[in-house]
């Protein structure tokens, strides 16, 4: 499998310490910038993984920034995403296993180098429960069309 990572410039050391644990566990990883701590704008590094997930290019996707917060919003906006920002192992668990989520987000003002490694492990470690497709059908359903009118059952 191959993961996409990207970052702005409050992201850029923390992604040091999280690509050799992804290498390490056995992951190709595809590196999509930025590669400085001076200041960069963390859409740019948003979007680059968000299509390279959404078009098949990598299979899930890691963004770093200061709070994981901008990444999360950003990446959301491209079809077919669904990021997730973790500060803790528990959500990024949940994240795989019920919201089949394609990227984790977190921020390296928020998380330690060792908690963020936890996050990740959760994350990749965990396996999508298929039993939860019909509510991703509902998020792709809005994403599609701007309302679930057509998949809301007559008696809800
Ligand atoms: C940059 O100062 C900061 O806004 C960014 O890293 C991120 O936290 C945004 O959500």
């Amino acid at each position: 499998m191959t993961i996409a990572i990207g970052n702005d410039h409050v992201g850029y050391r923390l992604k040091q310490a999280v690509i050799p644990l992804l290498e390490s566990k056995g992951y190709s990883v595809k590196d999509f910038g930025c590669f400085t701590d001076e200041i960069r704008q963390y859409p740019i590094y948003a979007e680059r993984v968000a299509r390279a997930v959404a078009g098949g290019e990598c299979e899930k996707g890691i963004l770093i920034c200061g709070t994981g917060a901008g990444m999360e919003i950003a990446a959301n906006k491209i079809k077919g995403i669904r990021a997730v920002c973790c500060s803790e192992p528990y959500t990024a668990k949940m994240a795989t296993e019920h919201n089949n989520a394609n990227i984790l987000c977190f921020g390296a003002r928020v998380v330690g180098t060792e908690l963020a490694k936890m996050i990740v492990e959760a994350y990749l470690d965990a396996a999508y429960e298929t039993r939860h497709q019909v509510r991703i059908d509902m998020i792709t359903e809005m994403e599609q069309t701007n309302t679930l009118h057509k998949m809301i059952p007559d008696d809800e």
